[in-house]
């Protein structure tokens, strides 16, 4: 038997440029976003969800396309109703998606699809009967009320705004890369969203807001998180909304969601979470400094998602999907950066198995 030895690999692929893109840049050592040239931290307060699409899909009319759009989601809505069956919003949304037809290749409906549907199986769990969408509205705003049953109100509109302009892009994080490498195969908008969804429901990536609100009811007190962040890496498990790939820094998207919520408590609205998430932001941030000196993990966007979304009063199970409707508009972005300009995706692999000699 000979075995053969190729190149090193690198299996996370750190630091690897697949792409070059106008939509987003992380700054991992200064902590910097900037998403079609303006920096989060003054692009997120005030803009509108659909401003920041027209920015990202080159169009002028997102707001009359998203409402239509919503519409039409809404008009499919029995059709998929099967998979919103699901338990999990997650699989409920990548069921619901994938029906949509191939020839969808339209950033708006996708999009649009994406909100309708998740509020759908978010009103579903309730026990509750989905409800149509208003065109008159905003989709953060008829997303709020499409969700809860309830009318938001103008600053929980801007905050969920904020949120979703923040999460639209980020560089070539996990989902993106997936969307792209569907893309680089000449496969259809519709599939590179599915596939996305997938791997947006990991814990690792989209998937950890939920347990950060599992992990603040468990603290209960901010005298009591220490001890239980400890107990936490003592028993193998990370510490969720913690770490990040790319920044060594606090994630700036953290700050955008401090802001928005000191907003919202400055018209009265609050879940009362916030002071224990910054006292247990800043155990976790002494007890993962104890474990590993040399690596700096500081809070990610997850973190204060969870505080931001449970303020909003959104159930912590519909927080993945609701992070997968602002993601969608930068999926269809890079759907279509990545037709007009790359080419199929297809890295290597190195071969440790053994070749039989004749
Ligand atoms: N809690 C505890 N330890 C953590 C940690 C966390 N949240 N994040 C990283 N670490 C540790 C790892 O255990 C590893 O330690 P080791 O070298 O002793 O094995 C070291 O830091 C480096 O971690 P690594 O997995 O190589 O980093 P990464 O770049 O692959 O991971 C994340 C980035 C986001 C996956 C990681 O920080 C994590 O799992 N965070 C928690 C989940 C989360 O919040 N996800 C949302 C991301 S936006």
């Amino acid at each position: 038997m000979v075995v053969i030895m190729a190149s090193p690999t690198s299996s996370g692929l750190d630091g690897v440029v697949v792409a070059d893109t106008r939509l987003s840049d992380v700054d991992g050592e200064r902590g910097r976003l900037v998403i079609v040239g303006r920096d989060v931290e003054s692009l997120a307060p005030g803009t509108p969800f659909e401003t920041l699409c027209d920015a990202l899909w080159e169009t002028s009319d997102a707001r009359v396309a998203l409402a239509r759009a919503r519409a039409a989601a809404w008009e499919r809505l029995p059709r998929v109703a099967a998979a919103l069956d699901a338990d999990d919003g997650m699989d409920a949304l990548r069921g619901a998606i994938a029906q949509l037809p191939g020839v969808m290749d339209d950033p708006a409906l996708v999009t649009a699809a994406m909100a309708v549907f998740a509020a759908a199986w978010a009103r579903r769990r309730a026990g509750a009967a989905p409800i149509a969408p208003d065109a008159s509205r905003s989709l953060a705003e008829d997303y709020l009320h499409k969700v809860r049953g309830e009318v938001a109100t103008a600053a929980e509109r801007d905050a969920l705004d904020a949120y979703l302009v923040t999460v639209s892009d980020h560089g070539m994080n996990a989902s993106t890369f997936t969307a792209r490498v569907v893309t680089s195969t000449g496969s259809d908008m519709v599939s590179a969203v599915t596939a996305a969804l997938g791997a947006l429901k990991g814990p690792l990536h989209g998937g950890a807001p939920g347990p950060v609100l599992d992990m603040l009811d468990a603290i209960g007190a901010p005298e009591r998180a220490a001890a239980w962040l400890e107990a936490e890496l003592a028993a193998g498990r990370r510490i969720m909304g913690m770490g990040h790939r790319i920044y060594r820094v606090r994630d700036p998207r953290a700050a955008v969601f401090e802001r928005a919520l000191e907003r919202l408590e400055g018209t009265g609205v609050s879940s009362g979470r916030l002071a224990l998430a910054r006292a247990v932001e800043r155990a976790a941030e002494g007890v993962l400094r104890a474990r590993h000196p040399s690596r700096p993990l500081h809070a990610n966007v997850e973190f204060y998602t969870a505080v931001l979304l449970d303020t909003l009063r959104l159930p912590r199970e519909v927080f993945t999907p609701t992070f997968a409707v602002g993601r969608t508009a930068g999926w269809c972005a890079h759907v279509r950066e990545q037709r007009a300009g790359g080419r199929l995706i297809r890295p290597a692999s190195r071969y440790v198995g053994e070749v039989a000699v004749a």
